[in-house]
């Protein structure tokens, strides 16, 4: 299997970063056919050439609340609008999808099959309705022989088979726990799955589980995209505030190992979970910020409080988190209930700084320009991310009050504007065409992608090598660009075809690159289709003699 996995990734070649699928019929076949140009062989992309998650993953995951159950395709459909409907979408979370309860099990010839009982549509029926409402399809599996549960099979003999069904499955993300993993190497075995992976030919963020076991800070950042730091923050439905400081606490003394591509994944957020007072949830939400900690957020979203969604879709505090810059901010002093978090420089030369109280009692501190990298002659504007107000000029320091368990959360610059960086927002992720009769045909499908920050991005750029069948152009339509997929039928046989698109950016203020753009463009073609088409001239023959 492995072997087979080295010789798709060559054939793969030219195509870099498409795959090209059909016209077999199969939902994910690994060859491209002949009539669609020959199969190219550079390499398939590494980790580092995905693009992917060169800012911190934002979603939702099952575990902090319901465990592995009830898990199912119900659940997850009414926390996908949820998400959507609540404003958590629009506020850039996108991964999303079952943990635990995913529920397959390994059928014959050793392929994972889905739990129909569970997710009647088929687990790719799942994604597809996942990325039809803009959002991106997270999985889970397990390196070892089970999941932590027992309850599923791992990918331990697997690695390929599993990771080319995940792909069948089109899923974007995989969390990837490291229980019941007697006697392996750990580097080996993540590194193997990585392998995989790119066999597989999709590109996929990979979560690496290993609550710090191994080190993963170490070395993951060469096969996945974000590494847990630490244990679990709790046991499903039992949010425990202390647990969660300890978490945090530990995580940030790992910020030298963070940047663009490579996160310490302090685990999902208990904000807004039973037994978080609101306090407590702002406060963990902003730490995770500083931290540039993925925000995965791990609460029931069906039924969060207004001030639930309010933390978890504070822009000017997610703006922290998605800086371009990557950097992991940290503790700068604590005195054991007190504590300055910063040297988390952003994009546009400001600063973010955190003081945090754990004590019983309010408190005032002086923050100095000079320990949070600044001159302490400088003359700052502070922006408080959770008031939204501006003070300053301020100079040498800002001196701030803190309630017990909250923080002050600020930014700090010499220029009175705090601008925000790009946040994006799908429409869908998921074009479907369908082609009928053996007439040639022009068919397309728009997708709309969304900046939420504030400057306008410079037009997405779709990377070559895109099948024949396929073109893309991209139009700006004020704070949106308009992906234009138009497909030609021409000479198609009868078949199923898919193309995975990729498409960069460059963030305008800093000029980093963005996070690569995927989506998925289905074609089905219902009959063999003629080649040539009727030129202009003949339709307008035709036309007239009908009408003579
Ligand atoms: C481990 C992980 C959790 C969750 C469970 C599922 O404990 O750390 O986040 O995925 O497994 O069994």
């Amino acid at each position: 299997m492995k072997k087979a996995g080295v010789i798709i990734a060559a054939a793969l070649g030219a195509l870099l970063l498409f795959k090209i699928f059909g016209p077999s019929g199969e939902v994910c076949p690994f060859v491209v056919p002949a009539s669609q140009g020959p199969a190219q062989s550079a390499a398939a992309p590494g980790v580092k050439e995905d693009g992917l998650a060169l800012t911190p993953p934002m979603g939702w995951y099952p575990w902090n609340t319901f465990g592995e159950e009830p898990q199912n395709e119900k659940l997850i459909g009414e926390i996908v609008d949820a998400l959507v409907a609540s404003g958590l979408k629009e506020a850039g979370y996108s991964y999303v999808g079952p943990d635990e309860g995913i529920c397959f099990s390994r059928g014959q010839g050793g392929r994972l099959t889905t739990n129909l009982e569970r997710y009647p549509s088929g687990l790719r029926g799942l994604g597809d309705a996942i990325h039809k409402k803009g959002l991106k399809y997270a999985l889970y599996t397990d390196a070892g022989t089970r999941t932590c549960s027992t309850a599923m099979p791992g990918t331990k003999d697997h690695e390929f088979e599993d990771m080319r069904q995940f792909c069948e499955w089109r899923a974007d993300y995989i969390k990837i726990d490291w229980c019941n993993t007697e006697g392996q190497d750990i580097v080996k075995t993540y590194t193997t799955l990585h392998d995989a992976q790119l066999a597989a030919g999709r590109p996929v963020v990979h979560s690496l589980c290993s609550w710090g076991e191994g080190y993963p800070w170490r070395w993951a950042g060469k096969v996945g995209h974000l590494w847990r730091t630490t244990a679990d923050i709790c046991a499903p439905g039992q949010a425990d505030w202390p647990r969660a400081m300890r978490v945090a606490f530990a995580n940030e003394k790992l910020a030298a190992f963070a940047g663009a591509g490579r996160w310490n994944d302090p685990d999902m957020m208990i904000t807004g979970m039973p037994g978080i007072s609101d306090t407590q949830g702002r406060s963990l939400f902003s730490l995770w910020c500083l931290m540039a900690a993925p925000l995965i957020a791990g609460n029931d979203l069906r039924v969060m409080s207004e001030t639930t969604v309010k933390t978890l879709t504070n822009l000017e505090a997610i703006a922290v988190d998605q800086d371009p810059l990557g950097i992991q901010g940290k503790v700068v002093w604590t005195d054991g209930i007190v504590s300055l978090w910063a040297e988390k420089p952003l994009f546009d030369g400001s600063r973010a700084v955190l003081v945090f109280n754990q004590g019983r009692h309010e408190v005032k501190k002086r923050i100095e320009w000079s320990e949070i990298g600044l001159g302490s002659s400088d003359a700052c504007y502070v922006q408080d991310l959770w008031t939204h107000e501006t003070t300053g000029p301020l100079t040498g320091g800002a001196d701030v009050g803190v309630a017990p368990e909250d923080i002050a959360f600020l930014r700090v610059s010499p220029k009175n504007d705090f601008p925000l960086p790009p946040i994006i927002v799908a429409d869908s992720y998921l074009i479907s065409l369908r082609s009928e009769g053996r007439t040639p045909q022009k068919l397309d499908g728009t997708l709309t992608i969304t900046n939420r920050g504030s400057a306008e991005l410079p037009l997405w750029r779709v990377a070559e090598g895109l099948p024949s069948w396929l073109s893309v152009s991209v139009s700006r339509n004020r704070k949106s660009q308009v992906f234009r997929n138009t497909v030609s039928t021409a000479g198609l046989k009868k078949g199923l075809y898919h193309a995975v698109v990729r498409a960069d950016n460059t963030e305008p203020v800093s000029g980093r690159p963005m996070s690569a753009l995927y989506y998925d463009v289905d074609l089905e073609v219902t009959q063999d289709v003629s080649s040539v088409g009727r030129s202009a001239a003949t339709w307008q023959r035709a036309s007239h003699s009908r009408t003579s």
